[in-house]
């Protein structure tokens, strides 16, 4: 029986500056996007059936109904047609690294090599965040999430995901933006040529969310505080995993240890974004 597997990486905002408002209440973002070498695993085969099962640390988040973003992008590609789906959940939901748009945009390529069948260009309507997520590479994200341009000159950054386990509704960070109309990145992101350097660039830049986000969830900062002997420490998406980058996979290894000891009940991942 055919098996395909496909890797549904954690999506990173390295930065997220709001523009503006659309008439339909979207909001139009100049986003410098990666993915890491981290994630959720899917895994689907032929079935009768449109079936969904689902195991992992963070298995229990995730609804089962009609309403998962797995299902909905099965629903997307053949409004009939069944297939088992088996979800294998690492990432934590309601992150703002994307977990359930990564989910949705690996079951569209591996339903899709299995069906026979084209990605769709309408996968902006299971969520803003599904497009960047079908081909996970480095990109400066535009529009309301529809917009790619890959970034080539990026490296591969050793970093630390921090989530205290508090979701951020990402609307609610939205509607908290004091400012609408922020600046956008220069219009040339330049080449790096190690972490550092990318750290030193980004730190000149933001992510227009994290303001409303702590307001929301204060404990953000207590996050963003065990990062502090990061070359960078940020929040990314609409809260609240933080990431922090370091100069080597070692640094960021012992980094991850020290701050799982000191908060056993924060979920801790050393990874590298840009792998
Ligand atoms: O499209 P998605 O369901 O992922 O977006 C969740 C919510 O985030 C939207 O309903 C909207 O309130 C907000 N959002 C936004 N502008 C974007 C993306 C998301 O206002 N570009």
């Amino acid at each position: 029986m055919t098996k395909i597997n496909d890797f549904a990486p954690a999506k990173i905002n390295l930065t997220l500056h709001v523009l503006g408002q659309r008439p339909d209440g979207y909001h139009l973002l100049d986003s410098l996007v990666v993915f890491a070498d981290f994630g959720d695993r899917i895994e689907v085969s032929p079935n009768s059936e449109l079936a969904l099962s689902v195991e992992g640390p963070f298995a229990d988040g995730v609804p089962t109904g009609e309403e998962n973003l797995v299902l909905k992008a099965a629903r997307l590609l053949d409004p009939v047609r069944g297939a088992s789906i088996h979800l294998y959940k690492e990432l934590p939901s309601a992150a703002g690294i994307g977990g359930g748009s990564s989910d949705a945009a690996a079951t569209l390529r591996a339903l899709g090599e299995m069906w026979g069948m084209p990605l769709p260009g309408n996968a902006m309507t299971l969520g803003a965040d599904v497009p960047m997520c079908l081909d996970p590479k480095a990109a400066r994200i535009s529009g309301a999430g529809e917009g790619r341009m890959p970034v080539e000159g990026l490296p591969a950054m050793p970093a630390v995901l921090v989530n205290p386990r508090v979701g951020v509704p990402t609307p609610a960070a939205f509607k908290g933006l004091a400012t609408k109309n922020n600046a956008p990145m220069p219009d040339v992101i330049p080449d790096f040529v190690d972490v550092t350097a990318a750290a030193d660039w980004l730190a000149g830049q933001r992510n227009d969310l994290s303001a409303p986000a702590r307001e929301i969830a204060p404990v953000i900062d207590d996050v963003l505080a065990v990062l502090d002997d990061a070359l960078l420490a940020r929040m990314s998406g609409s809260g609240a995993t933080c990431f922090g980058l370091y100069p080597d996979t070692e640094t960021a290894q012992q980094a991850a240890l020290r701050i799982a000891a000191k908060r056993p009940d924060w979920w801790v991942a050393p990874v590298t974004l840009n792998p």
